[in-house]
This record gives C-alpha cells, structure tokens and sequence, in this order.
C-alpha cells in the first residue's frame, strides 16, 4: 500500500533548521556571543576548527532560502529564534533589530503560504547567562520565560506554533556531563540539575507564551529519543537497556507527562533534584503536541565501569551507518511514535526532525545525487505511515535539515541538507533527496486518503 495514503489531508510537510546552524552573522545588529560562539574557539571542540561565524549566511540570504522552501513545496518551516540578538545579555534590554530578522523571515513565510513553527531554544545560551551559572542555575529557567514572553509578544499575532526547547537531552547530557557540546563540562551534579532547569524554563515559558500571544497558540517540546535494546539476553545488559531507556527517553518524558522524574535514574545519578513546590506542575503544563526527533536506536551493554548510566551504546554487525556512523532503522521511529502514542497518551506528535548525513559531493554536471538520504527519506516515512496506521496521532513530519549546516562539534563536514550548500560561494543547490520530497509532497496533495 502507498505509505502517503496513510497521512490524512491535513497532514504537514515540512523541514527544519537552527538558529546557530545556518544564520551566521554573529556579531551583527546587535547579537552577543552565545555559549556555542565561546565553545567553538577552544582549541580541539570543533572538527576542523570550525564555527558558525558565517554558516549558511541564512541572516542575510533568507529571501533566497524562503524561495526554496517553495520550491520544496512544504507546508510548514521550523526554525529556531535565537536568543542572544532578542537579548543579546541573557535578560534585559531587548534588541529590536534582533526580532526584527525574525519578524521579516514571518512575514515573507506566510506571504509564501508557509507556516512558521518557531523554536525558541535550540541550545544557543547567551554566554552573559552562561557565565551567571547557566541551565545548572535556576535563574535560567525565569529569564528563558522572560525571552519567551518577548518572542511570543513579538511574534504571536502572525506564529500559532511554538516550541519550547529543542533537544534538552543534548543541552543536559551532552553539554554538561560528556563535554561534547557547549558549554563543555564534564559535571553530573550539573548535568542532572541543567536538565530540571531546562524543564522548568520549558513550564514557565509555556505559561509565558499563552498569556502573551495573541491567537490560540499550539504550543509543544521536542525530544530526541531513541529505543533501547540489550545487546544480549544476560540480566546484566537488560538492566543496562532499561537504565540507558531512563537516561534517553524517560527522564525526559516522565516530568512532562505529569509523572515526575523516574526514582530508578535519581538512585543511578544519586544527585539531588532542586524541587521546589509547584515546580513538577509547572514542568507538566498541558501541551499541545509532543515534537519527536528520531535519529537511531541504541543497543546496548552494560558498563559497570563506565560513567551514569553505567551502559553503553554496541554497534550492530551489518548495519547500515550513516556519515555520523549512526545506524539507519527506520523500524525505531515507528516503535518510539507508539511508545509515544500508548505507554504515554501523547494526543498530537510531530516528528520535528528526521533525516540524515551522507558524504555527498557536486557531479560535473552540478547536481547532487544522493540516494542514500532518498532511500532513508522513503524508509521513515513509510515507518512513520505503519504507526499511523496502528493508530499514532501523526499530525506532520519535518525533514532534518532544509539546509547543510553547521553540524555542532562536527563542523561543516557532515551534510544533512535535502539542499546542499557549497559553503564557498554559498550556492544552493536542491538534491536529488529534496527533489523526491518534493515529488512526495505534491503526490500527497493529489492521493486519495485509504
Ligand atoms: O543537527 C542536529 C540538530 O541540531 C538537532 N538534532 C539532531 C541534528 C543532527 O545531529
């Protein structure tokens, strides 16, 4: 049966981008440095030294990217609004010229009949609040509400699709515990407590956005989650599975869905949580849409040794790997939709990002062919058409990324884009992958629903 029959006729299309990964223009019109401008200059962080001073210069070639996105034919377009130009200092003074960019970028989306789906987080900190203690402090969580508010006043009369945080695990985790991320650390205590912070910021800054915008807002969170395996039967790697599931998956979904963290992975980091009272009701706000990120699955083994949560990720013999040397198993994203679905009551899901990295390269005759990104394109979207199937509320899929990008500490070397990016002369050129989306899209549009 054709996969796209499956998507009802309201279904979403769209891509996704971020602010740090593609705008560039760093120090212009007011922006302050965020804590990725101050990880990307220590020696060592970056592949090959890269930032993203200039990126895709999306600040100043945004008319042209919005044309693409037309190309595309997508319904929708998420982005990510960055903090340090709202306020370039963490909280305080507003930099108008700084929402001013967002507020043409608005604009000219929805003259292009294009749906804004902002996301006010997507890890770029202003380093001013990094350096008053960062997400490890609660004072992050209040002034991150303060921005909200702002966007959302700014912005509110045209955006009714708002995101809170992009990723917490990778702000949590991979910032503060591995150090593979800003702001660099290496730090449990500070790890575990930027992630209660991070949710915290995330319920007031939903309270924030529903009393300042000013049509209905839709307002969600997206998770990068990932299925947990044992890489054998022994009790040992299935009790590893299950803590890596509470590591990847449950801490971040139990607080937001009213349950609290999980009393397994506090007794595994053995740090203790600064609750305050209201603070896990304001974590569990009502949402109106659960963002998944799907990526890969973990299979895994114990590792008494090894740092929290004592479990490690084992590759599989014979998988398919990605340029990021992720495995492709499109099956996880149709398992984590009716995880998402069943075990946790999820009502409306978008898959916010889906997609992945291949060594592509320009053919002599200019064009990108790059099967690899097709085939796993086709694969999660027919995974995605099973789960909806069985029953997912699957309200839209955005395709990670519009652009090649800044890929964090792996520079400009790994592509994601259905739209390649010659970083050069920053000529666009869509790929083979972008032009079968597209093609999907528009058979989508024309397909009887069964
Ligand atoms: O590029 C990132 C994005 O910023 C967040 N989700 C995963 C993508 C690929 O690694």
């Amino acid at each position: 049966m054709d996969p796209l029959s499956a998507f009802g006729p309201g279904f979403t299309w769209g891509v996704a981008t971020s602010a740090y990964q593609i705008e560039g223009a760093v120090s212009e019109d007011g922006r302050l440095p965020s804590i990725w401008d101050t990880f990307s200059r220590v020696p060592g962080a970056i592949d090959n030294g890269d930032t993203g001073e200039v990126a895709c210069d999306h600040y100043h070639r945004w008319p042209e990217d919005v044309d693409l996105l037309g190309r595309l034919g997508v319904d929708a377009y998420r982005f990510s609004v960055a903090w340090p130009r709202v306020i370039p200092e963490g909280s305080g003074a507003v930099n108008p010229r700084g929402l001013a960019f967002y507020d043409r970028l608005v604009d000219a989306l929805l003259e292009a009949g294009i749906r804004p789906f902002v996301t006010l987080y997507h890890w770029d900190l202003p380093q001013a609040l990094q350096d008053r203690g960062g997400w490890p402090s609660r004072d992050t969580a209040r002034r991150f509400a303060e921005y909200a508010a702002v966007v959302a006043e700014a912005l509110g009369d045209r955006v009714t699709d708002w995101t809170t945080l992009n990723e917490p695990l990778c702000s949590s985790w991979l910032g503060h515990l591995e150090g593979r991320m800003a702001p660099g650390l290496t730090d449990l205590t500070a790890a575990v407590r930027a992630s209660y912070h991070l949710h915290l910021g995330h319920g007031l800054a939903v309270q924030a956005i529903r009393s300042a915008a000013r049509s209905a807002p839709s307002i969600g969170i997206v998770n990068n989650l990932s299925p947990c395996e044992p890489a054998t039967d022994s009790d040992e790697d299935r009790a590893a599975a299950r803590r890596l599931d509470g590591h990847v998956n449950r801490w971040w979904l139990d607080p937001i869905a009213g349950r609290g963290y999980p009393e397994d992975m506090i007794e595994v980091y053995g740090v203790d949580l600064p609750v305050r009272e209201g603070d896990l009701e304001t974590i569990a706000a009502p949402l109106d849409y659960h963002g998944l990120n799907y990526y890969f699955r973990q299979v895994v083994a114990d590792d008494p040794g090894g740092p929290a949560p004592h479990a490690r990720q084992v590759p599989v013999p014979g998988a398919t790997t990605t340029a990021m040397g992720w495995e492709v198993h499109a099956d996880g994203l149709e398992q984590l939709l009716m995880r998402l679905t069943g075990e946790y009551g999820v009502e409306k899901i978008f898959v916010t990002e889906s997609g992945s990295a291949w060594h592509d390269a320009v053919g002599p005759d200019g064009a990108v062919d790059d099967p690899e990104r097709t085939v796993h394109l086709e694969e999660h979207l027919a995974a995605c058409a099973r789960a909806v199937r069985r029953g997912a509320p699957l309200a839209g899929y955005f395709a990670w990324s519009l652009l090649d990008n800044f890929e964090w500490a792996y520079g400009y070397d790994k592509r994601f884009g259905l739209v390649h990016v010659d970083y050069a002369t920053q000529a666009r050129t869509v790929k083979a992958s972008g032009r079968r989306y597209a093609e999907m899209i528009r058979e989508h549009r024309g397909a009887p629903v069964a």
